[in-house]
């Protein structure tokens, strides 16, 4: 798949196919005003993949003080395995630096396996289990991790 662009999320442009795609992704999807809200907060970057103008992924991160940690990320259903979260894992992977933020962090709920392994083939592992982690839900999730230095070895589509 070698037509997928990563731009910048756009409120306008974007919610639209964003909203189906977090509809179609999660039991508890964010709603219309919490995308709006993430995305004019200061401390979030939000991006969109595109395949041929249609948004077919997204990623939202927040930089906290010393780490990146994502908070929502999801691929359309019919280009899952096709690098769409790769290309857009690496935004906040590669702007990890020594001695300022240098871990990119997740929580992935306990029977998430997909994220868990989509995660782990980015080189992140897993360093904690956190019990009530989500509003609405009753289970575990598992924290992961991924540092600076350690090695990025994700394939890309966009060279
Ligand atoms: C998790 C998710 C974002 C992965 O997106 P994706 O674009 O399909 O991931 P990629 O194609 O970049 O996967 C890269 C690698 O991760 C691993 N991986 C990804 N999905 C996997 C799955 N379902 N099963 C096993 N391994 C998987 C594989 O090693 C894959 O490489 P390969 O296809 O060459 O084997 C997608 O499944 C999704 O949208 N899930 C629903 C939302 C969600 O759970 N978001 C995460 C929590 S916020």
């Amino acid at each position: 798949m070698g037509r997928v662009k990563i731009r910048s999320f756009n409120v306008d442009k974007h919610l639209c196919g964003v909203l189906q795609i977090e509809e179609n992704s999660f039991d508890y999807p964010w709603t219309n005003d919490e995308f709006k809200t993430y995305k004019y907060s200061r401390s979030t970057s939000s991006f969109v993949a595109e395949y041929d103008d249609r948004v077919v992924g997204y990623l939202f991160y927040e930089a906290r003080a010393h780490h990146y940690q994502i908070s929502n990320l999801a691929v359309v259903k019919d280009k899952r395995r096709s690098r769409v979260a790769s290309e857009l894992i690496l935004r906040p992977m590669s702007k990890l630096a020594a001695g300022r933020r240098d871990i990119v962090k997740t929580h992935i709920r306990e029977d998430n396996l997909a994220a868990q392994l989509f995660f782990k083939a980015c080189g992140f592992i897993m360093s904690n289990i956190i019990r009530q982690c989500f509003d609405h839900i009753d289970e575990s999730a598992y924290e992961m991790v991924f540092r600076h230095g350690w090695p990025i070895d994700i394939k890309s589509n966009l060279s």
